[in-house]
């Protein structure tokens, strides 16, 4: 099943991902390119990633505005920071 039509990335390549050891969903894009272009399927990667995955956790260890970050359109605020 596709989790990123996109790019063609599916649940399984995604837990593959996870198993090699991307533990967000920036390192996922980072692996794959899945989340970078229209960003619907972020909420499905972070939950196939787990509780380890919530971006508001992630932000506020960086000490960013973690409501107004998420509150983002697609919730990869920051993400090409890190590309
Ligand atoms: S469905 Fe993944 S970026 Fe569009």
């Amino acid at each position: 099943m596709y989790v990123c039509s996109c790019f063609g990335i599916t649940e399984q390549q995604v837990k593959q991902h996870a198993e090699d050891g991307a533990s967000t969903p920036r390192q996922i894009a980072s692996a794959c390119k899945a989340g970078t272009d229209c960003g619907s399927c972020v909420r499905r990667i972070q939950s196939l990633l787990g509780r380890g995955a919530c971006p508001r956790r992630e932000l506020a260890d960086r000490g960013r505005p973690v409501l107004s970050a998420v509150d983002g359109q697609d919730g990869l605020d920051g993400l090409e920071e890190a590309a």
